[in-house]
């Protein structure tokens, strides 16, 4: 890399800001979303239809209103226009979510939403965060995206580092995640999260034996980590 693009990345990464996500600002979330998260996220991408559906983008917006949800703004010039370059959306859960997961999931029948969450209710039953560790409130981080063009910048491990910021002040017991994307999977080892449970793509089949997620490589599970605050 050269002095020059070294200097910029610098220069870009010192301008970006850390902060929790005001409700005024779900519009803007929300587009940003369907750019850089929907349409890489393993789930979503790895699934047909391509397209995600209704529910999914409102159950992730739903979050914003819990104060735990966080965006990377790179500052204007004039440091009053922003843009958003990340976003990272986190929520409640206490033990019983995997029974409420597949609750939802049969009451949406086979959309695609549906399969994703009866997905996500079995490994959030197999990772049992809850009475695992004997702790009954937990901050979920559910969704993570960083722009496509500033990726590997380290925003992804910043905007993990105020969810935890803002779980202890609000007085969770832990955080918890399950990593659909090795890139993902990669920020919350690095940070010091325990590694709960493992579950490949290849082994969730349908009833007629068929894969039902099919991400592109190198994602081939969802490791579910988590870290005691
Ligand atoms: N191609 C190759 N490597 C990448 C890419 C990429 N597109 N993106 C990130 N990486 C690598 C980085 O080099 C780094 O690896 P290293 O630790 O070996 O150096 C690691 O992934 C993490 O990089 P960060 O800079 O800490 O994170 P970043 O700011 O790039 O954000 C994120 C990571 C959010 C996963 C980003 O890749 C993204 O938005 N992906 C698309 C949406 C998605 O799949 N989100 C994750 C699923 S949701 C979830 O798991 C909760």
């Amino acid at each position: 890399m050269s002095s020059t693009s070294t200097c910029k990345s610098l220069s870009i990464t010192s301008d970006i800001q850390i902060r929790v996500i005001k409700p005024q600002e779900r519009q803007q979330v929300l587009d940003f979303l369907r750019i850089h998260y929907y349409l890489e996220e393993p789930l979503t991408a790895g699934s047909e239809p391509k397209q995600q559906d209704k529910e999914d983008e409102e159950f992730n917006m739903s979050n914003i209103e819990h104060g735990t949800c966080i965006m990377a703004v790179l500052k204007g010039d004039t440091n009053v226009s922003e843009q958003i370059v990340g976003a990272l959306m986190a929520g409640p859960k206490g033990p019983h979510e995997a029974e409420h997961l597949f609750e939802e999931a049969a009451g949406l029948g086979p959309t695609k939403w549906g399969h994703t969450l009866q997905f996500l209710a079995c490994v959030e039953r197999d990772a049992n965060i809850c009475g695992r560790f004997n702790v009954e409130k937990v901050l979920h981080v559910h969704v993570m995206g960083v722009d496509s063009a500033l990726r590997g910048h380290n925003i992804g491990g910043r905007m993990v580092e105020e969810v935890l910021n803002v779980a202890k002040r609000l007085q969770y017991e832990m955080v918890s995640v399950d990593c659909t994307s090795v890139y993902s999977a990669k920020i919350f080892e690095r940070m010091g999260f325990k590694c709960i449970n493992i579950k490949y793509y290849k082994e969730y089949i349908d009833e007629t034996g068929k894969q039902v997620f099919k991400p592109e490589a190198p994602h081939e599970c969802v490791k579910t980590f988590a870290l005691k605050l």
